[in-house]
């Protein structure tokens, strides 16, 4: 029996390892629910997907189902998605609009800010009953950065402030290349569902170690990689076909970098490729209305990239090559649920709008070169972890190699070692062991 004191939980993770049962242990996976996705901020949503009064997307955050909705006030709302008065899910639609949310079940219907309007037969209530005790339930805490609405279910623990930190700066870096300076995520979405841990998902976003081999069928003869963004003649120099085969790894790819920082948030530098020679009708165009918007100084920062993938641990991951929202749902010790919200640029040309999100359907949908690779492997990883004569995951690559870097403020190492993991592990023995 695993009673989840901090003595058994810290035994779990040693220094570059951790033990399988953190990713098959159903334990364990419930005591994630409660304690990371209970306590941590999650990306709830993102307030372009509730443009009107009245909008509304629903969705899961761990276990906890909620309808994002704009109030009639303007203001975005996190309500949970259970009627309080017998408790069914209370909105069943993925996405709508309401003046009212009103309950299946027996009609009672609630205000756009989660406040009870009506019951049916209010003539029966008991004499105690008070409506103002019956509004929806909300996330105890909310932060908005940039349109990125975040909630915590926890009254106590870091401020969003705090959780947030220097990862202003990865939202910034993607939403101020829209000419308008703002994103929307209303292009539709990519779901798949995995059989494998939730961590798989996570670890993987910042891991290039595995680039070369897993998406080995992505490059061409070269050794490139194909053409991911609007305007790019090739992609980036994964492989280099001079070396022998254990070397093959090219030098331009081993020179990434990870970094992290606090609550096991980190980023990888970005792929390095030929920006100078980035061109096309639609991309040239796009150049065209950032610069009028922004000046052409300002417009060559903006889109000198630096990172490639960043993650906001546990729920999130914002991908700035192909650009897009990535949201993490554990189901259960062994099935996931990934999102993929495409980002487009307000103010920016349709047709460069259209290109990216052409990209992504080939990068990161459930029939793409990139993504579908990584979910093979999480499966196999989930099966071979049933396997009981070896306890430990091995995440020792780079142990003690990880250098302070100040332009960050952050810790970087080498992008093919395995700082990243570890530091996702350290959060995640935080919130199990000692957040409020
Ligand atoms: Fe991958």
């Amino acid at each position: 029996m695993f009673d989840g004191t901090p003595d058994e939980i810290s035994k779990l993770i040693e220094p570059g390892r951790v033990h399988r049962r953190v990713y098959t242990d159903e334990d364990i996976f419930e005591l994630e629910m409660e304690r990371i996705f209970n306590r941590a901020w999650m990306f709830a949503g993102h307030t372009s997907q509730i443009p009107n009064i009245g909008d509304y997307i629903t969705t899961d955050i761990g276990r906890q189902p909620i309808i994002f909705i704009r109030h009639k006030d303007g203001s975005p709302q996190v309500l949970l998605n259970r009627c309080a008065h017998r408790g069914p899910k209370l909105c069943n639609d993925p996405c709508g609009n309401a003046r009212a949310l009103t309950c299946l079940y027996h009609g009672w219907s609630y205000d756009t800010d989660g406040s009870l309007i009506d019951v049916a037969m209010p003539e029966g209530s008991a004499p105690h009953f008070d409506k103002k005790d019956f509004g929806l339930a909300k996330a105890a805490r909310m932060g908005e950065y940039r349109g990125f609405i975040f909630v915590s279910f926890a009254e106590k623990g870091a401020s969003f402030d705090e959780f947030l930190g220097p990862m202003k700066a990865n939202i910034d870096d993607l939403v101020d290349r829209a000419p308008e300076g703002a994103i929307s995520l209303d292009a539709g979405i990519h779901r798949y569902f995995f059989r494998g841990n939730w961590k798989l998902q996570v670890e993987n976003v910042l891991d290039s170690y595995h680039v070369p081999f897993s998406h080995a069928s992505t490059v061409n003869k070269k050794g490139e990689q194909f053409s991911r963004r609007e305007g790019d003649k090739e992609g980036a120099q994964v492989i280099d076909e001079k070396k022998g085969k254990k070397e093959s790894t090219s030098d331009v790819w081993k020179g990434r970098r990870s970094y992290v920082v606090d609550f096991g948030h980190g980023w990888t530098s970005n792929t390095e490729l030929k920006e100078g020679e980035r061109s096309s009708p639609a991309y040239d165009a796009y150049k065209e209305a950032l610069a009028a918007k922004v000046g052409h100084e300002r417009m060559e920062e903006i889109l000198a990239p630096e990172f490639h993938n960043s993650l906001l641990y546990p729920n999130c991951s914002i991908m700035g090559l192909n650009m897009h929202v990535r949201v993490i749902r554990p189901v259960t010790t062994d099935l996931t649920e990934v999102t993929v919200y495409p980002v487009k640029l307000v103010g920016a040309p349709d047709e460069m709008n259209a290109a990216n999100i052409r990209l992504l359907n080939v990068t990161h949908s459930a029939a793409s070169f990139v993504q579908t690779d990584d979910l093979e492997a999480f499966r196999r990883t989930q099966v071979g972890l049933q396997s009981v004569q070896s306890d430990w995951i091995d995440l020792s690559r780079g142990m003690g190699e990880e250098q302070a870097d100040s332009h960050y403020n952050a810790t970087s190492e080498s992008a093919m070692h395995e700082m990243a993991i570890r530091a996702q592990y350290q959060a995640w023995l935080y919130y199990m062991c000692e957040a409020a």
